[in-house]
């Protein structure tokens, strides 16, 4: 399938390493010209010349997505970098944890206000393409217990709400916006490989609960997102979709 993505023009926060790498490897690998951010510099930079080898423009800068101002100034620096912006993929999150008031004030301000001032600061852009597509990273951590009442379960929750409120609401304008569920993703330097080197009981109940016996791969959390980000996609809009080979237990209607 051609997924007519050749020429669009991309942000992705958190793309140097893990799921938001792989999007943007495989985003590249479509000729999607990128704008990358995450908050080592070097790595960055290292990532933005990766992913220009393959013949798109690939643009980056060291932000972090908590810094609200420096966060803001860089996506619209982004899109005018990019000429615009047709998809907007706010993959960065605080990640889990047992659980202070200071967690649940980062994973607000990192994984719900990251999404929203992107999505907002990004708007009047996404308005000017004639395919835009906003993909929201969520987790299964939101849809069923995992662990226990963690901020970054519940805040991963408001993403999908979100998404299906501003896809509603932007919806005229042609603006598609949908979230992914990704279940446990493996990968080297990811957070379950050091999850399986700290607590292996729990990382072997895990990997138990997932039919084919093996948590998901970055690349194919990528394929789904980049189907999302697609016009082929075009019919899909506030939708929620789990991309968990069967990790969650409940019927989704
Ligand atoms: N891995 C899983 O099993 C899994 C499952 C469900 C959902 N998810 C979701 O998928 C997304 C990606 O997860 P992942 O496991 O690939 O994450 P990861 O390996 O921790 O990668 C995170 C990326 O984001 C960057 N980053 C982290 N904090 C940042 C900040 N404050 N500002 C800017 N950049 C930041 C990192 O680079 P720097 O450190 O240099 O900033 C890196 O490029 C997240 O939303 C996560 O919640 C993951």
């Amino acid at each position: 399938m051609n997924l007519e993505l050749n020429g669009k023009k991309a942000i992705i926060t958190g793309a140097t390493r893990g799921i938001g790498r792989r999007i943007a490897n495989l985003l590249a690998e479509e000729g999607v010209d990128l704008a990358i951010c995450a908050r080592d510099e070097e790595e960055v930079a290292e990532a933005a010349a990766e992913l220009s080898k393959t013949g798109v423009k690939a643009v980056g800068k060291a932000v972090n997505v908590r810094d609200g101002d420096a966060y803001k100034a860089w996506l619209s620096e982004a899109a005018d970098a990019l000429g615009g912006c047709d998809i907007f993929v706010p993959n960065v999150s605080a990640g889990g944890g047992m659980d202070s008031e200071k967690n649940w004030i980062k994973n607000f301000e990192i994984d719900v206000m990251g999404t929203v001032r992107g999505c907002e600061t990004l708007m009047p852009h996404l308005e000017q393409s004639d395919s835009a597509s906003v993909v929201l990273i969520s987790s299964t951590n939101a849809l069923e217990f995992f662990a226990g009442p963690m901020a970054y379960n519940a805040m991963k929750a408001a993403l999908i709400n979100y998404a299906k409120q501003l896809a509603i609401f932007v919806g005229n304008k042609g603006i598609r916006v949908n979230s992914v569920c990704p279940g446990p993703v493996y990968f080297d330097g990811g957070a379950w490989e050091m999850i399986k080197g700290t607590n292996p009981k729990f990382y072997d109940k895990t990997v138990r609960a997932i039919p084919r016996g093996e948590m998901g791969t970055p690349e194919e959390i990528a394929n789904v997102v980049a189907f999302l980000a697609s016009p082929k996609s075009s019919v899909i809009t506030g939708s929620n979709i789990v991309a968990d080979a069967g990790y969650t237990k409940r019927v989704q209607y």
